[in-house]
């Protein structure tokens, strides 16, 4: 072996092994998530819905993004304004904590009651939480597909004001991942800002 041959191999083993080096402490600094509550589930999927602003919006409008989901409605009383403001503030803190991994974050509101929740009824309904919040409505038959693709259970209770009807409904907070595929979820059973902000924290990278 001549010596510049020589030097040329010591060259790529000393390449190689700051290489190793360089990845080996990538994967220490940045260690992977643990699997959330819902890794595995079969739940989400396809949707084509409506935004706050009128527009027709599509689950693939989302890849290679985070999705923070809520299904809930605009007439609710008490658990969707409570476990919204939650998510709101909860996504700030992460906010404030690290911008870059934040912002590839997309919260989403998915009403559950689409013949009152219109596009102008939830545009300052979401604005009032955070100013990313996703509204997304559309047509009965949409909103009853997506709920069940989500899991969600809801059911409109009457009362004696046909238009001050309520919705009975399942409350928790979404994590899925850029693929689309469910990671993990929150209950609304004492959910709070700091919660919301591990589960962003734990998972997204
Ligand atoms: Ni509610």
């Amino acid at each position: 072996m001549n010596r510049s041959k020589n030097l040329r191999l010591w060259l790529v083993l000393a390449v190689a092994l700051l290489l190793a080096a360089g990845l080996g402490w990538m994967r220490f600094s940045t260690p992977p998530a643990p699997p959330g509550n819902l890794a595995g589930a079969s739940l989400g999927g396809p949707f084509t819905l409506t935004n706050q602003d009128g527009q027709m919006v599509r689950d693939t409008d989302f890849a290679g993004r985070w999705r923070l989901i809520y299904f809930g409605y605009g007439f609710c009383p008490d658990v969707c304004p409570t476990d919204l403001a939650l998510v709101g503030r909860g996504l700030q803190a992460f906010e404030a904590q690290d911008a870059g991994r934040a912002a590839n974050v997309a919260p989403i509101f998915i009403t559950i009651d689409p013949e009152r929740d219109t596009p102008a009824v939830l545009k300052p309904f979401v604005a009032a939480f955070h100013p990313r919040l996703v509204g997304l409505t559309g047509t009965p038959e949409q909103i009853t597909a997506v709920s069940r693709r989500f899991g969600v259970y809801a059911k409109r209770m009457d009362t004696d004001d046909p238009q001050n009807y309520l919705m009975d409904h399942s409350a928790m907070i979404y994590l899925f991942d850029p693929e689309g595929k469910p990671v993990a979820f929150l209950p609304h059973q004492g959910l709070t800002a700091d919660a919301v902000t591990a589960l962003l924290a734990t998972h997204v990278r």
